[in-house]
């Protein structure tokens, strides 16, 4: 794990209330994984003190790793007008991230809007010709270009409110996705909001596919220290907690106790 002031390259507003912001840190974006996150001090000063979960959504051979964050609270509307030049705390790589899938399996990426983030850089590494990466948003304006923050494949879109792409829930492209792929070994990996997840998971179970997923829970050091970030195991799991921060944040879907989330 490192600590370090990383210099902002960029920050720039890619849609509604959603920005990519680049930091300089050869590092951390040398030892960074598929699926970690960094905890980032959005203000060099005390307020607010703690600091924020991110997801690195890909790194360059530059030194610089980027981020794709929306703008929900005080600490991210703080992070939206930082400048280039500034310097932010960064604490990282952490977590536990993706398992890669082995060559030739089927892999379906699935997000929920901001989800997309950690997807971006697993989708980097997994084999292309076998890969559908789908997204949903609630609208139109939310979509995120994906070829501006990184993705070098296609990106299949639903809305819920029809105005691009498949109108209705993410899950629908994805059933869709896996009859039409039909037989062979596949796997599923998700980052969302819950409701999205928990429906991702109960597909995948039902299908006897293996899933794993980013969960994106509140946390407040990052590094286990405080216990803030702990979900309920499923049964059968060696610990009855799981700690976000430190055995996640992917974890394979099964291991999680869905019905206390
Ligand atoms: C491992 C991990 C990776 C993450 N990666 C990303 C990412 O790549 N991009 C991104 O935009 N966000 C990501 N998040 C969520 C991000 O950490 C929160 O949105 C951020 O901390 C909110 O800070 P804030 O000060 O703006 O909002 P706050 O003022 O702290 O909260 C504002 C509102 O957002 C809600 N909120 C706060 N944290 C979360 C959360 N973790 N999940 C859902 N709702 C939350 C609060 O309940 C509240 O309603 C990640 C979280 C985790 C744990
Ligand atoms: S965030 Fe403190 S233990 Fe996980």
């Amino acid at each position: 794990m490192i600590e370090e002031e990383a210099g902002i390259v960029f920050n720039r507003q890619i849609a509604d209330k959603t920005y990519h912001m680049g930091l300089e840190s050869p590092r951390i974006a040398a030892a960074a994984k598929p699926g970690q996150f960094v905890m980032l001090r959005v203000f060099n000063g005390i307020d607010p003190l703690l600091r924020r979960p991110l997801s690195i959504c890909r790194v360059g051979g530059d030194g610089i790793f980027y981020l794709l964050y929306r703008v929900v609270g005080r600490g991210t509307a703080i992070m939206s007008r930082a400048v280039k030049g500034e310097r932010l705390s960064v604490l990282g790589p952490l977590g536990r991230g993706f398992k890669l899938p082995p060559p030739g399996d089927r892999s379906f990426l699935v997000a929920g809007g901001i989800g997309i983030a950690p997807l971006i850089s697993l989708s980097q590494v997994v084999d292309k010709d076998h890969m559908a990466f789908l997204v949903g948003y609630r609208s139109a304006a939310e979509i995120i270009p994906a070829e501006q923050v990184g993705a070098d494949t296609s990106v299949s879109i639903a809305t819920d409110d029809g105005t691009a792409g498949h109108r209705g829930p993410v899950t629908e492209l994805l059933k869709a996705n896996v009859e039409r792929a039909g037989e062979g070994r596949a796997i599923v990996f998700a980052c969302g909001p819950l409701p999205m997840l928990k429906a991702v998971a109960a597909l995948t179970s039902k299908w006897n596919i293996p899933c794993q997923v980013s969960l994106e829970t509140s946390m407040a050091c990052g590094v286990g220290a405080c216990h803030g970030c702990a979900v309920k195991s499923s049964s059968g799991q060696k610990k009855p907690y799981h700690h976000v921060c430190q055995d996640g944040p992917v974890f394979d879907a099964d291991t999680v106790d869905w019905g206390r989330l």
